[in-house]
């Protein structure tokens, strides 16, 4: 079709969700096994893809967000052994064997880990973007540390960067859950 200019216009055919999923199986050609928040996993990825991809993409565990898949944001943070990681910098081979644990992980017995909760009671989420990845790195440091100064607190999250909330209620909830004893319970696969 030409439009008003006589110039030739393509049109742009995206895949179908079938197209896409036979294109990402047939890529998959590296058997992978890990713990993911609890549970033994075990799928076909394609060895150069990353943790975040195999997260969202194969396994659909979207509470991990992705703002700048370059390592810089925190917002793809997850628990690789116990330790916060960028999901967007782990390569998915390199997982084998090991444990992680998503946003979606720390919930436990249909009740929300204390540092959820207090994120919500602190009005700590405003858009949310940056939220999963900070409540994992929260968690990770309160299952090693029940009493954190805001100085620990401030330094545990200073990979995890928020465009909204100016930080403040952030550190409250992380101090109020840390003041929650319950707080400080594991948070999976620590090593
Ligand atoms: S999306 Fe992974 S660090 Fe930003
Ligand atoms: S709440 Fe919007 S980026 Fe943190």
């Amino acid at each position: 079709m030409t439009n008003a200019s006589g110039v030739e216009e393509q049109t742009l055919t995206l895949p179908s969700e079938q197209e896409v999923e036979k294109l990402r199986a047939a890529e998959a050609t590296w058997s992978l096994s890990f713990t993911l928040n609890g549970e033994s996993v075990e799928l076909m990825v394609d060895p150069t893809e990353t943790l975040y991809d195999t997260l969202r993409e194969r396994l659909r565990l979207i509470g991990t967000k992705g703002a700048c898949l370059e390592g810089e944001c925190g917002s793809c943070t997850v628990l690789l052994d116990g330790k916060p990681v960028t999901a967007c910098l782990v390569t998915s081979p390199q997982v084998q064997g090991r444990t992680v644990v998503t946003v979606e992980g720390l919930a436990k017995d249909d009740r929300l880990h204390p540092v959820q909760e207090s994120f919500i009671a602190c009005g700590a989420v405003q858009c949310g973007y940056c939220t999963p990845g900070l409540i994992v790195s929260a968690a990770a440091l309160l299952a090693h540390n029940s009493t954190p100064s805001v100085e620990e607190v401030r330094e545990a999250l200073e990979g995890n960067l928020c465009r909204c909330t100016g930080y403040t209620k952030i550190i409250d909830a992380v101090l109020e859950a840390a003041g929650d004893e319950p707080a400080v319970m594991s948070v999976g696969g620590e090593k």
